[in-house]
């Protein structure tokens, strides 16, 4: 069991380890140890897998052995999501809404749950259950860094890390906001360069991410 102010501690100390959380897709397990290895050496230590691929839960086992990383899984969307990620080696979920059924299966699995909201409703009904720390997604279709600063005057006591649409061009403005912890994006794994190998690509990515001042 884990209450919702536990996880949102957790979830709180994993944003602040770097600026960027990657969000990685991958459809080959063979690449999750080297791709993890690089971006925890370019300085991005907290990494989130989306449950979007077959290779998935294989990939979390794999890159759960890299010393120096914090793996999690995202997209998780039903409670068989959650002790599947668990079971994997998931240290922490991530997912793109939240649902009573869904929190209540992090929480008693124990697993500290990122959970997306999207409006000041979500973001307030989330608050009310416990959970601080909450992802906004999709934060460019949303609105993005307007939206985002706007929902924090009112509501300061909720700290985001805005996802969706977040690339090295907008994740300054989006970090320069006081309700923003750190920000979850793609572009530091791009599909090409994970297909090459080109793990010092993905190392220098990982490391102009990781430069990012908040
Ligand atoms: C996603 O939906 O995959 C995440 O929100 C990442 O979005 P991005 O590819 O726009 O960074």
């Amino acid at each position: 069991m884990l209450t919702p102010l536990a996880a949102s501690l957790e979830t709180e100390r994993l944003c602040r380890l770097a600026p960027v959380i990657p969000v990685l897709v991958i459809d080959d397990a063979a690449t999750a140890r080297p791709l993890a290895e690089a971006l925890v050496r370019g300085g991005l230590p907290v990494l989130e897998v989306t449950l979007r691929t077959d290779a998935a839960l294989d990939v979390i086992r794999e890159m759960a052995k890299v010393e120096g990383g914090v793996v999690g899984a995202g997209t998780l969307l039903t409670p068989s999501d959650v002790h599947a990620a668990q079971e994997a080696g998931a240290r922490f979920g991530v997912s793109p809404g939240a649902t009573d059924t869904l929190l209540e299966a992090c929480e008693s699995a124990g697993l500290p749950l990122l959970p997306g909201a999207a409006t000041a409703s979500e973001a307030m009904r989330l608050l009310e259950r416990g959970y601080s720390v909450q992802k906004f997604f999709p934060a460019e279709a949303n609105g993005g860094v307007p939206a985002l600063k706007a929902i924090g005057a009112p509501i300061p006591q909720v700290r985001f890390c805005p996802t969706g649409g977040v690339s090295l061009k907008n994740a300054g403005e989006y970090l320069s906001l006081s309700n923003t912890l750190c920000v979850g994006g793609s572009w530091v794994a791009p599909k090409e360069l994970i297909a090459k190998g080109d793990w010092a690509g993905i190392e220098a990515l990982a490391r102009e991410a990781a430069a990012l001042p908040r």
